[in-house]
């Protein structure tokens, strides 16, 4: 295999579909390519900033196939039809069965706008995450990447990166620090990290 095909899952603006998409055009992505870019949310932006990019698009919602299970069923008939080996949740809003995860191991990574293991888990997702960190009051939170496996954010880290909390922040305010210092920097790493491996025959 020269290059691992690539699989973003998204639900919403796509800023770190971008972050990818950049990645790849720049090169820091070399081992990995998007083939596919799937919204489980009708109109979501991440799909205009994949139709820009010239990358398949497709939009399965739950609600019009018939629930999770049907919609998880589609899911793995297009990744196999597209001869994906690798899934990224990329502002990816919604839980994956433990049913789905088996059938990947090792081959989804997600990224979480928090430093595993705060703030994560059922429940913890897009602002919800950033009014929480701020409600604690802890003055260092961050961004991960991980595995994704049946547990929800609990599979293993691939990278993480600290970001400094600052008075006055509002849930808007940290969630765009947090993108631009942590997740838009390691979410194209490990997509190279885990692309390489896959290439090589080591994941
Ligand atoms: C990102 O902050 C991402 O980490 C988060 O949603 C946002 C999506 O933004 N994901 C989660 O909270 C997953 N639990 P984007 O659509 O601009 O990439």
């Amino acid at each position: 295999m020269l290059r691992a095909r690539i699989a973003v899952l998204v639900s919403g603006g796509g800023t770190n579909l971008q972050a990818l998409i950049n990645a790849e055009k720049s090169g820091l992505l070399r081992d990995g390519e998007i083939a596919l870019v799937i919204s489980n949310v009708d109109g979501a932006y991440a799909l205009e900033r994949a139709r820009m990019a010239e990358i398949e698009t497709l939009t399965l919602l739950k609600k019009e196939l018939g629930g999770r299970a049907a919609f998880e069923a589609r899911l793995q008939e297009e990744l196999e039809a597209h001869g994906i080996d690798l899934i990224i949740l990329a502002g990816f809003l919604s839980i994956l069965s433990a049913d789905f995860t088996a059938k990947w191991p090792g081959r989804i990574i997600n990224v979480h706008p928090a430093l595993i293991p705060s703030f994560c888990g059922k429940g913890f997702y897009g602002l919800k995450v950033h009014e929480a960190a701020l409600a604690y009051g802890v003055k260092v939170t961050g961004a991960t990447v991980h595995f994704v496996n049946e547990i929800p954010d609990g599979g293993r880290i691939i990278a993480q990166k600290a970001v400094e909390v600052q008075d006055g922040d509002t849930p808007e305010i940290l969630q765009k620090r947090v993108m631009q210092e942590a997740e838009w920097v390691i979410l194209p790493q490990a997509a190279q990290t885990v692309s390489k491996a896959i290439v090589e025959g080591k994941a």
